[in-house]
């Protein structure tokens, strides 16, 4: 059976606002959620296909949890990174503007979003059949998401990704985010 591989992300060591130990354990958590979704899938593959029964049942649940948990950290890890502010003439910063009504009123909100109560993420998605921008919350992993959008700049919002550095202070963390978002790998995500 083909199975995930946890990508390299150790290219972000020496980011500016993020310790070697915060990212190190976040890589760490990273290749958890790699090896449950391949633990999943084999175990899943072995299980007889009965609804009635409740382990088939929990593990088909969980199988979202982990993907996603998988998935959303490569979004994460891809798109920061960069050294440049974002191209205010560019078409995603025009995008944001048209959709927000300025790209400040956009960032004010992508930040109120993942300065909300509890663990998850935020993220801009773009729905693939309007081309529309909309900032979502996503609750843990799975719950939440746009179906047929596309992430376009994914942040993380678990306590594992600020504690170390920041303590409770969640709105210094997402300051470092921005300062870090690798907005080139951003725009090659949006469909124009
Ligand atoms: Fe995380």
């Amino acid at each position: 059976m083909a199975s995930y591989t946890a990508k390299d992300f150790s290219n972000l060591i020496g980011m500016d606002g993020f310790s070697e130990t915060l990212l190190r354990n976040h890589f760490t958590l990273y290749q958890g959620y790699v090896n449950n979704t391949n633990k999943l899938q084999e175990l899943l593959s072995g299980k007889p296909k009965d609804a009635t029964n409740p382990e088939y049942a929990e593990l088909k649940r969980r199988f979202g949890f982990e993907f996603n948990g998988m998935r959303l950290h490569e979004y994460y890890f891809e798109n920061l990174g960069g050294k440049v502010s974002i191209d205010k003439s560019g078409i995603l910063s025009k995008k944001l503007a048209d959709a927000y009504d300025s790209y400040d009123i956009w960032e004010q909100d992508f930040r109120a979003t993942g300065a909300m109560r509890g663990i998850g993420w935020a993220i801009l998605y773009q729905d693939d059949v309007t081309g529309w921008l909309f900032n979502q919350w996503i609750n843990e992993h799975e719950i939440g998401h746009l179906a047929g959008c596309k992430p376009i700049l994914v942040m993380d919002v678990f306590e594992h990704a600020f504690l170390t550095d920041y303590g409770l202070k969640r709105a210094d963390y997402i300051a470092a985010f921005f300062k870090n978002i690798n907005w080139g790998a951003v725009e090659t995500r949006l469909k124009q």
